[in-house]
């Protein structure tokens, strides 16, 4: 595997002693969050997710979650399209805290997380993006790699912060781009790093926070 790895600071001791409670947000497959509960069945990944929640009422990852018994709900944003009204993200930190997630992963989650929900959880939001960021943020990374003609992709894992896309890296994975390649055939290769990636990157950061609050 091509990782690349971004040093934790000594203090933040790798010892994970505590099984972390995550919560998932996400609009859509779910692929992702299903990486993340095989990692958890296989026992590389000593995490638990209490709950997933949705903008998208009619999203294949609410029913994976249902599939391992995980509570779901939906996310109302009042009507709009893309914005995360606030009082939406209000409702959604009380849903993740009521859960007692410890960590939230968004999964394929469409909106652009703001206040509130980052005051609940300082640090605590992690997100993956199918490129090396700072490499195309936003949307379709993929189009946006192949538009571009490089020769190389990938994915990341970062905290989030206010901006779109551009929290801290946690792990990036490269991906080759091939002759021949399609938006779909790429995107395809890049979900299987992402797969690889993110729960590598959950399982780091449980252990830099069990380090913190041992
Ligand atoms: C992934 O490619 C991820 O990088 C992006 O949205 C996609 C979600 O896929 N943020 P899935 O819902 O996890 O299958």
């Amino acid at each position: 595997m091509n990782l690349k790895h971004f040093p934790l600071p000594a203090r933040f001791s790798p010892i994970y002693t505590k099984r972390m409670v995550l919560g998932v947000l996400g609009s859509g497959s779910g692929s992702n969050m299903q990486a993340i509960l095989d990692a958890i069945e296989a026992g590389t990944l000593d995490a638990r997710i209490s709950i997933v929640l949705s903008d998208n009422p009619d999203a294949f990852i609410l029913e994976r979650a249902r599939r391992h018994g995980i509570a779901t709900g939906i996310i109302d944003c009042r009507g709009f399209k893309t914005k995360f009204p606030e009082e939406a993200q209000q409702e959604t930190a009380d849903r993740l805290r009521a859960a007692g997630v410890e960590l939230v992963c968004l999964a394929g989650f469409l909106r652009l997380v703001k206040r509130p929900l980052l005051d609940v959880f300082p640090n605590r939001i992690l997100n993956i993006h199918p490129a090396l960021l700072p490499a195309f943020p936003g949307l379709e990374s993929w189009k946006q790699a192949l538009d571009a003609g490089v020769s190389e992709t990938g994915a990341t894992v970062h905290f989030v912060d206010e901006g779109m896309d551009t929290g801290p890296v946690i792990l990036q994975q490269r991906v080759p781009v091939l002759p021949g390649d399609t938006a779909e055939s790429l995107h395809a290769r890049i979900q299987v790093a992402e797969h690889q990636l993110y729960p590598d990157a959950v399982k780091r950061v449980a252990a830099m926070i069990s380090g913190a609050n041992p």
